[in-house]
Formats: structure tokens, C-alpha cells, sequence
């Protein structure tokens, strides 16, 4: 039996996409063999794509690591044929081949079963963006932070920033979104941002190490000189929570936002974090925290993945693609 899959394969030093007819004997493999109806595009997916080796070491490979499915064949008495079933995280789709695909076959421990309260499109919405949002969540209100404070959203327009904009709006926090696009500002403002500035607006000052405070908390996923002003102006007691580096990895930094302001730089990886907490803030995303995703996903097929990875790469995703297998 074939299947169809996103497959990137290195050919003369350039890493093509397209879609392959697969053996599924071949893919096989694992604990539990799931049909996958929806995935879901991560920035990550699009390294995957462009042959990024901090992503994915080997070719040819199936990137994808958000998927939600049913289970077509089961080796351990968890999962039985017919269970719907998310995978997200872990290995898939950075060394393991991933949901871009018809079928995935995975050990059961990176296996979530579907909460009752969300369908596999829903959940797939979530994905790793929504768990990255959940995270930051758990994090700044570990760290003291409530609702009615004010939160600086960067990267507001895409996967992870268009969650946090929905999630942190929904507990009652006062959400500013930090976009580069002028025409992102009715989308952004319609999704739950009490403000947006724009990148071109946000103060940036390379010469002094404070500015003057105007946020309680931040969740960047832009990191490089954003991140460095954004530490300059949290306010005392204050926590960023970090998880990107669209712009750059680098910051440069003084000690005095921490040793002058008490502020706390708390860093988020959706990947390993224990299976507890994982399964504590799905939950929550599932019930006290499951927002309407209507408003941010836009669906497509697998053929039109390598057009989204290019918008992506480029800065101009809105919102959360799903792929519908
Ligand atoms: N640590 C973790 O566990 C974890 C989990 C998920 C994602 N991430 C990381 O989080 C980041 C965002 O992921 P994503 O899936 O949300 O990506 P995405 O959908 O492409 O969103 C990134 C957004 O950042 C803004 N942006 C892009 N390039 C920029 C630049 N050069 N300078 C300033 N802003 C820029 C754009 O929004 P605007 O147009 O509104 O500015 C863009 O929509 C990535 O670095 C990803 O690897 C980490």
C-alpha cells in the first residue's frame, strides 16, 4: 500500500519539496501507525523544508511536527484502532518523518489522546504553537503575573504571537501586539489586542541599558534587538518569557534591567518539558483556556506547503496554517 507525503530530498546541494508516493511497510515502524487528518505549519516545519541541519540532520525526510489522526494499527494496549489521537513535539518532523503526510508512525509516548472537548482540527489548531503559548502562560503566572496587567506581544501576527494575543486577551490581561505590518493592525485588534505598535513605532535605544518601564510582561518570538529593548522597558518585577529567534538568536544585554528592575527572563521549549505538565496544559487548553481558533487558522492541501514555508521564511504568515490530509 502507497501514501502521499510532503518529501524534501537534497539534490545538487538544494533541498526540493514535493510530493512523493510512499510505501507505508517502509514507514512502519513504530508502536502505533496513525492516519493523519489535519497537521499544522510551524516555523520549524519550514527549516525542515529549507534543509536547516539544526532542524533535520538527514534527507530525504517528511517534516510536520503537529499532527492529529486516528489510529490505524497499535502494538501497545494504550492506543486501540480507531482512537483519535495528537502527536506533537518530540521527534516528529525534525528526525522522525512528520504529519506533512497521510500516515505517521510514532512510539507511543509522544501520543496524546483527544481531549473530548476539542475535534482533531481543533486540536491540530493548537498544536505546538498553542502549547508554546500555554507555557508562557503557566510561566509568567507562576512568576506573579494576573490578568489586568499589561502584556507585550511580539511576532503578534504569526503562529505562536496570534495565540498568545488570543490566550493572554482571554484571561484578562491588557494585550499590546508588536506586528511589522501596518495591515495587520484590524486583524490583530480583532483577535484580542488592546493596542498595536508597530515595529517601526516600538522604541529602540542602543545607547542606554534602561528605558522607561511600560509593560508588566512580554512573550517574545523575535528575540535579537526587539528583545533587547523589550528588556529595558518591562517593569520592576516584570517577566518576558521567551521562545523564538525569527529576527535573531543573539542579544546583547547590561545586567541592570535584572539587578536594577528585579525583572525575570524565563525561556520556554515546547519539546522538553515533562509529561505531566504537558498533559496539565492540554487539559487547559482543552476546557478553562480553549479559545474560538476560527479567526486565525486558515486551511490547505499539502501541494501548496512549499508557497506557506516561503511567506513563512519571509515574515508575512498571518495567523496558524492547517493542512488537511
Ligand atoms: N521554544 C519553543 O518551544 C518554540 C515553539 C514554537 C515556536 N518557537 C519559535 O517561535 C518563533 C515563531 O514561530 P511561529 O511558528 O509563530 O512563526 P511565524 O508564524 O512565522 O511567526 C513569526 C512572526 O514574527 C514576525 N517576524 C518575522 N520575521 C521578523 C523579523 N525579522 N523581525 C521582527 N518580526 C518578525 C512576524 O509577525 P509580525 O508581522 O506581526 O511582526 C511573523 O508572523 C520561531 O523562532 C519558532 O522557532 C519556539
Amino acid at each position: 500500500m502507497t501514501y502521499r507525503a510532503l518529501r524534501v530530498e537534497e539534490i545538487d546541494g538544494q533541498f526540493i519539496s514535493s510530493i512523493k508516493e510512499l510505501s507505508l511497510e517502509a514507514l512502519d515502524v513504530n508502536d502505533v501507525l496513525i492516519r493523519i487528518k489535519y497537521a499544522a505549519l510551524n516555523y520549524k516545519d519550514a527549516l525542515s523544508c529549507i534543509g536547516n541541519k539544526g532542524v533535520t540532520k538527514n534527507y530525504p525526510h517528511t517534516p510536520g511536527i503537529d499532527g492529529a489522526g486516528v489510529v490505524v494499527r497499535s502494538n501497545c494496549e494504550k492506543f486501540s484502532v480507531g482512537d483519535e489521537v495528537i502527536v506533537t513535539s518530540f521527534d516528529l518532523g525534525m528526525n522522525t518523518d512528520g504529519a506533512f503526510s497521510q500516515f505517521i508512525s510514532v512510539p507511543k509516548e509522544w501520543i496524546i489522546p483527544l481531549p473530548k472537548t476539542l475535534n482533531l482540527k481543533e486540536a491540530v489548531a493548537i498544536g505546538t504553537a498553542g502549547l508554546t503559548a500555554a507555557i508562557g502562560a503557566y510561566k509568567l503566572l507562576a512568576n506573579g503575573q494576573t490578568k489586568g496587567n499589561s502584556i507585550l506581544i511580539t511576532g503578534a501576527s504569526g503562529a505562536v504571537g496570534s495565540f498568545c494575543v488570543k490566550l493572554f486577551a482571554s484571561i484578562g490581561f491588557k494585550v499590546i501586539a508588536l506586528s511589522s505590518r501596518a495591515d495587520n493592525r484590524e486583524f490583530l485588534l480583532s483577535i484580542g489586542a488592546n493596542e498595536v505598535i508597530l515595529k517601526s513605532d516600538f522604541e529602540m535605544n542602543k545607547k542606554k541599558p534602561l528605558l522607561s518601564p511600560q509593560y508588566d510582561a512580554a512573550i517574545d518570538v523575535v528575540g535579537g534587538e526587539i528583545l533587547e529593548n523589550i528588556l529595558k522597558q518591562i517593569k520592576p518585577e516584570g517577566s518576558i518569557a521567551i521562545c523564538g529567534l525569527v529576527a535573531s538568536p543573539n542579544i546583547q544585554t547590561t545586567v541592570f534591567p535584572f539587578i536594577l528592575r528585579g525583572i525575570n527572563l524565563l525561556g520556554i521549549n515546547s519539546v522538553e518539558i515533562t509529561q505531566e505538565l504537558r498533559q496539565q496544559l492540554w487539559h487547559k487548553l482543552a476546557n478553562e483556556w480553549k479559545i474560538d481558533l476560527n479567526a486565525i487558522i486558515h486551511e490547505h492541501t499539502l501541494d501548496e506547503i512549499p508557497c506557506l514555508v516561503n511567506t513563512m521564511l519571509a515574515g508575512k504568515i498571518t495567523g496558524r496554517g492547517i493542512i488537511k490530509l
